[in-house]
């Protein structure tokens, strides 16, 4: 299973992004994190379309979409057209979940359903066949910078062992204070996706992807 970093933009210096992205493709790194937030489902507000589609030009990172916002199915066509690769949509947002993340697939691009800490697994019960992806928030959504919440290890294994137990080869994607100190322990747990934005961004945001690219890389071999 393949082992991702997807640095969360959320973290990064907006004045230089430029910068920070060929920083990340220099270490290595083929993800990156986008945060969408509506001030509505969770209480602040990032960014949307149109940054997407400026980062879009500048480079070919695979677009990983985290969508913190109501209603989301209103805006797939627009996140697919500024370049996204993967729309990640919160369970929490959606009445008909099957329907929206069939909708994703029909417009080419990969689809992830997110849970917050507090979600039970079992909304994924009938549709995680659909599902290229899950999302298990590991803080409350809405801000970066936040502590890791420890029963969150306990929910990655009891997923892990779902899908192993159903055959499926989902990839599980941990989201919120991700740091280079607690990186193996989720990754042991099950996760093979890590999403890191402060732990990322900062001083030296290459040197800080290679340090995790490190540790994926030993754990993709185990
Ligand atoms: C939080 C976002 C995260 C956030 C992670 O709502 O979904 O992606 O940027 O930031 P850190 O890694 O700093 O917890
Ligand atoms: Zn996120």
């Amino acid at each position: 299973m393949n082992h991702i970093l997807s640095p969360s933009l959320l973290a990064a210096d907006f004045a230089r992004l430029g910068e920070e992205i060929h920083a990340l493709e220099r270490a290595g790194v083929d993800w990156l994190h986008l945060d969408v937030m509506d001030g509505c489902f969770v209480p602040s507000l990032s960014f949307g379309m149109p940054l997407i589609a400026s980062l879009r030009k500048q480079t070919s990172l695979f677009f990983d979409t985290h969508l913190m916002i109501r209603e989301p199915e209103r805006y797939l066509e627009a996140f697919a057209e500024a370049g996204a690769d993967l729309i990640t949509v919160h369970a929490e947002t959606v009445t008909h979940l099957d329907r929206t993340l069939r909708a994703i697939k029909k417009l080419g691009l990969k689809a992830g359903v997110a849970l917050n800490p507090a979600t039970p697994l079992s909304v994924l019960d009938w549709v995680l066949p659909e599902a290229d992806l899950v999302l298990l928030m590991t803080v409350n959504p809405g801000f970066g910078g936040q502590k890791y919440i420890p029963y969150c290890d306990e929910k990655i294994r009891a997923l892990r062992a779902i899908a192993d137990r159903r055959g499926l080869p989902l990839d599980i994607q941990v989201d919120g204070g991700i740091t280079l100190e607690n990186a193996e322990r989720v990754l042991k747990a099950g996760a093979n996706i890590l999403v890191a934005g402060s732990a990322v961004f900062g001083r030296d945001t290459e040197g800080q992807a290679l340090a995790f690219r490190k540790i994926l890389n030993r754990e993709e071999e185990i």
